[in-house]
Order: structure tokens, then sequence, then C-alpha cells
């Protein structure tokens, strides 16, 4: 019996210490939100806009620098693609955004809070919108201009919760 106790506090001591190595080989802890990266991989999304919404194209150049993988399409009812992926009128924006996984990304949603998401989806969620389009969100830079806007997080029933609040700056 004492055997197998000093055993397990070995046990302990070693999954401790590997910890400890874990923890202290992370680089910068400002920079921990980034680490969810490793755990999403290449994002594709199917983003449907106008085909003359300029603030989209920025939208998309955002995504794709942060690695994600954007195939564009122009449906002529923008409006009934919207309803048919559960995005409410109130939550609505310009474009919306879909993943293979049938998440739906509604505005200018910054890349790494998708990623955040992504990397581990509440339960019932349908996605993320950011309705209308605030200034200084990604794609919508109007100089030093950034107003202060919510990433919504969308249930299935209809509901939101404010999933990340964005501060503004001036
Ligand atoms: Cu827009
Ligand atoms: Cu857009």
């Amino acid at each position: 019996m004492k055997l197998v106790v000093k055993r397990m506090l070995w046990l302990v001591i070693i999954v401790l210490s590997l910890g400890i190595i874990a923890c202290s080989s992370k680089a910068d802890p400002v920079n921990v939100p980034t680490s969810d990266d490793a755990l999403v991989g290449t994002i594709s999304v199917d983003v449907y806009k106008s085909p003359t919404c300029g603030c989209c194209e920025n939208w998309v150049s955002h995504v794709e620098a942060a690695g994600f993988e954007a195939a564009l399409h122009h449906p002529t009812d923008l409006n009934k693609l919207k309803d048919d992926k559960g995005v409410l009128p109130r939550y609505q924006s310009c474009h919306t955004a879909v993943t293979q996984d049938g998440y739906v990304f509604e505005g200018h949603i910054p890349a790494n809070v998708i990623k955040r998401f992504l990397a581990n989806p509440p339960a019932d969620s349908l996605g993320l919108a950011v309705p209308g389009m605030p200034v200084g969100s990604p794609g919508m830079e109007m100089g030093n201009r950034h107003d202060k806007y919510d990433v919504l997080l969308l249930s299935k029933d209809g509901s939101s919760t404010v999933f990340e609040h964005i501060a503004g700056k001036n």
C-alpha cells in the first residue's frame, strides 16, 4: 500500500513539473489568444456578398491574411441567403461567411475572434455576428477612428450574448 502511494506521489510530481515546463515555454502571456491558431488549422469559408461591396472585399483580405481560405459567392438574393442561414434581421451586416461545418459569421468580425470561436464552439451556437458595420472593425477602417462594438454569439434559438467586446480608440 505504501509503495502505491509513493508511486502516485511521484506521478503527481512528474505531471506537475511537466506542466510547469510547458507553461514557462510560452513566450509572452499577452499573446496567449493566438494559441488557438494551432487548434483550428486552415479555415475555409464561403463568403456571400454583393458584387459591388468594397468593405466586404477588405474583410476577405483581412481573414485571408490571417490564414483563412475564402470562396466568394454573389447570390442574387442576399437577404434570402441570410434567412436560410438563420441570421435574423437584427444581427445582419453586409456579408455572410459560412464554414464547412455550417457555422455562420455575419459581418466584420475580427479573424482572431472567429478562431477563438472555432477552437471551442459553444453548444447550440449558430455562429457570430457584428451587426451593422462599425467603423474601425476589420474591413471598415476609416483613418484612426475605432468605434467600440460587440461580437455577438448567436444561438440556434435566435437569442444572442456578447462573445467579445471590442474596445474603441479615439
Ligand atoms: Cu461591410
Ligand atoms: Cu461585407
